[in-house]
């Protein structure tokens, strides 16, 4: 079933306006599965309605502290509707035995978890994920990992989160698909296919959790669970728009977020959660909230426990997980008649229908089946799925050797490679922020790979820990739940000794590739907000005085986010971004490494030169003084310094948005567009129907097949709100053998032209657009689009 989608991937052409899918979940609103839940409902006592829409995690924990209770006891009664990280047939079984056998109504569990990127065979990391902009790749990860998880008793995953970040202090930005709206609505739209195939009563089909509503991402100063204020014409026009394409593809259940927005907590938003969500939208399927999220409204200062539980419920938050407040609160307000029966009725009858739909009713147990770890299938898959991640950021010639990259066959075949640094065997590390259920044993470092390749001509060193004696106050902060990290890193490491050594090793090799980044587990994803978005530990300095050998390095980048890399850009000729690339890490790094994969990764995210920078992302708005733009207005001294610049760094980014070269050079012709003038009204009346078409000749000028991301790009310049300098509207894949040309097209219509005007409404105005084709967000190549009254 997995293989034959692989045939999917090599997909060259993505019309922008086939990328729509805005119905809701018919399933969801079907007259059948509504009949079942009607009738279930009639015969349900209030306690029984209550416990619907109650979720505890009854394994390990993935928040502060899981309740501990007697969970068989509160299923037989029927007072635990669903429940997470409980994972395996045997263990889900044990309590869905409980529920349809000894509870009065028979009604099933959902067992929910986080699947992020794979469940038992880890792939990518989301932010890797997103860089491979591949729509049918990332499908084809959530259908892995649903299969996987149905197998082990989970039919429901609290995934794709499809906040945006454009903030890499945010630790979660490794679970996003980065900055932008366009590549984030596509790829959210992809997840949702891959995890629920249009119908989730397959038996392999699973829910999921669109997460987390809303604006998570663009938390205050980049620290996570932080209040975020924005306005609203921005809330809806970039960070709503992957919600909204995951809800449109018909998302089961959102999970709502953590964070308040312009003063109000997501958790206990009616705006949020029923005016748009369910009002504009028409969403169907059920809310639940993140972790503890309902209980933690008495820390945003809106109530006591029974006020904020009644105010997250009448908001639309559904399912309260791990926040014992409407377990223990609700059942009496109704009785108390401060909350109308009818509301729980409504927050059950959602709960209902995703179990309905699901076919948990009809078929509520898992077989025992076979262990899916890592087989020799899933990967091959996880390395075809990693190769596309990677992003060669810098590939500069070295006098008397030239590019580094590939690595030529004469030092792979007869010289020696040095392979230094804390990431270059690491099992743990490869696999990820939010690899819950994957297995480390199962992970092929770098090492292990170059050795399979080189056996002893390769000659390795660790060179440093990924945290050294330094960082004792961040070991202190990141120990969750054992002993502090910093006691086990006793007696402190010495950086020193262990970079030497290093340094001795470089000089014995023909090259040295460098491979550095953070620690996953402790610096990124939840909670691992950072500061400072350097190397960690002593691994600057490592990565100095290898450089100072004189040696040729390529540095290898492990890392779920953007980190600073100016000091690398500046003095290491090939720099190879490969994230956190999952189980077969080593393997694909290697294949790209040595040439036998033509590298074709994208940046998600924009990579800054200097952490003040952020949040740094490509698409800004206008300024009335840019720093290079139309400055006539002043004179020529006032331009050099009334402009909208930081005067001790450049503003750009030192790898925009889009970038990721190639083994071999493309070409772009100049576009040509079907149509340049359009009216309006066209527009505004076939909302669905593209009007024109932008088409451009891509060449393959190299003597290496190469797959480039062809990116088209527009700007409004005149419009009733401002509007930002470039948006992403189109992209595609395209693969070309040496000297091979192919013409791409993208359509454009209404969802690629709208913007929300000063009333809220999606809407398209006389004006002109800009249009740039190209291989990132620097795209040059420029047509024009004009809108006529
Ligand atoms: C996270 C969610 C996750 C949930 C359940 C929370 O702490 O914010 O992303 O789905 O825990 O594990």
């Amino acid at each position: 079933m997995i293989l034959p989608l692989l045939l999917l991937m090599g997909i060259a052409l993505i019309p922008a306006s086939a990328q729509t899918v805005p119905t809701p979940n018919p399933q969801l609103a079907s007259k059948e599965v509504n009949a079942r839940v009607e009738a279930l409902l009639k015969k349900m006592t209030l306690e029984e309605k209550v416990g619907q829409l109650v979720q505890y995690s009854a394994g390990y924990a993935t928040g502060p502290g899981a309740s501990n209770l007697h969970y068989d006891d509160l299923v037989s009664k029927g007072q635990l509707g669903s429940m997470l990280n409980v994972v395996g047939a045997e263990a889900t079984n044990h309590y869905q035995h409980i529920a349809v056998e000894k509870s009065r109504l028979h009604i099933p569990i959902i067992f929910g978890q986080d699947v992020i990127h794979g469940h038992r065979t880890t792939f990518p990391v989301p932010l890797a994920l997103a860089a491979s902009w591949d729509p049918a790749a990332i499908e084809l990860v959530a259908r892995t990992g649903a299969v996987e998880a149905r197998a082990d008793g989970l039919a429901w995953v609290f995934s794709p989160m499809v906040d945006i970040a454009r903030d890499p202090r945010w630790g979660r930005i490794v679970e996003s698909a980065g900055e932008d709206p366009y590549l984030g609505s596509v790829l959210a739209r992809a997840w949702v296919k891959g995890y629920q195939q249009g119908d989730l009563s397959k038996p392999d089909s699973v829910a999921v959790s669109v997460k987390h509503f809303a604006a998570y991402g663009a938390a205050i100063a980049g620290r996570d669970y932080n209040a975020v204020d924005m306005g609203e014409i921005t809330l809806r026009q970039v960070y709503l728009e992957p919600y909204r394409a995951a809800v449109e593809a018909g998302a089961a259940t959102v999970m709502s977020s953590f964070n308040s927005i312009n003063g109000i907590p997501a958790t206990a938003n009616r705006f949020l959660l029923t005016q748009i969500l369910r009002k504009e939208w028409g969403f169907d399927g059920f809310v639940v909230s993140d972790w503890g999220a309902v209980a933690e409204l008495k820390n945003h200062s809106i109530g006591d426990g029974p006020t904020v539980a009644r105010k997250a419920l009448e908001a639309g938050v559904d399912m309260d997980m791990e926040g014992n407040l409407y377990s223990t609160t609700i059942a009496e307000q109704v009785q108390a008649g401060k909350i109308p029966e009818s509301v729980v009725d409504e927050a059950a009858r959602r709960v209902l229908r995703v179990k309905f739909a699901l076919g948990l009713f009809d078929h509520p147990y898992t077989e025992a089946g076979p262990a899916y770890d890592a087989t020799p299938e899933r990967r091959a898959v996880a390395r075809k799925v990693a190769e596309e991640t990677l992003v060669l950021l810098k590939n500069d010639a070295v006098e008397g050797v030239g590019t580094l990259l590939p690595i030529s066959q004469s030092i792979a075949k007869a010289k020696k490679v040095a392979l230094i640094g804390p990431m270059a065997d690491n099992q743990q590390e490869m696999l990820g922020a939010w690899a819950v259920t994957g297995d480390p044993k199962y992970a092929v470092t770098l090492k292990a790979a170059l050795t399979e390749r080189l056996g002893d001509r390769l000659l390795y060193a660790e060179g440093c820990e990924l945290l050294s004696g330094e960082d004792a106050n961040v070991l202190k902060r990141v120990s969750f739940g054992g002993p502090v990290i910093a006691d086990q890193h006793l007696p402190i490491p010495d950086d020193a000794k262990s970079i030497a050594e290093a340094v001795e090793t470089a000089k014995k090799a023909d090259v040295a590739i460098v491979a550095l980044g953070e620690p996953t587990n402790w610096l990124e994803g939840e909670a691992g907000s950072r500061a400072h978005l350097g190397f960690t530990g002593a691994q600057q300095k490592l990565l100095e005085a290898v450089v100072a050998t004189g040696k040729p390095v390529i540095l290898v980048v492990l890392a779920g986010r953007p980190l600073e890399l100016k000091w690398a850009a500046e003095h290491v000729p090939a720099i190879l971004e490969a994230w956190s690339p999952g189980v077969e890490a080593g393997h694909a790094v290697a294949n790209v490494l040595f040439g036998d994969v033509n590298p074709s990764g994208k940046l998600p995210s924009s990579f800054p030169r200097a952490v003040g920078q952020e949040p740094l992302y490509y698409a800004q708005l206008p300024t009335g003084r840019p720093a290079h733009g139309d400055l006539s207005h002043m004179p020529s001294n006032a331009a050099e310094k009334f402009v909208s610049r930081y005067v001790d760094e450049e503003n750009s980014a030192l790898f925009p948005f889009g970038w990721g070269l190639s083994y071999t050079r493309f070409s772009y012709a100049a576009p040509t567009i079907s149509r340049a003038e359009v009216p309006v009204q066209e527009i505004l009346a076939s909302r669905k129907a593209p009007v024109t078409t932008v088409g451009v000749d891509v060449r393959n000028t190299g003597s290496v097949a190469g797959t480039e991301v062809v990116q088209l790009y527009i700007r409004n310049t005149a419009a009733s709100v401002e509007q930002p300098v470039r948006e992403l509207k189109g992209f595609a894949r395209v693969t070309l053998a040496p000297g091979e040309s192919k013409h791409v097209e993208f359509s454009l219509g209404f969802d690629e032209l709208h913007f929300y005007n000063a009333e809220m409404q999606r809407t398209v105005e006389p004006t002109t657009y800009k249009i740039w084709v190209g291989g990132s967000s620097l795209a040059s190549a420029e047509t024009e689009l004009k809108i006529i009254e």
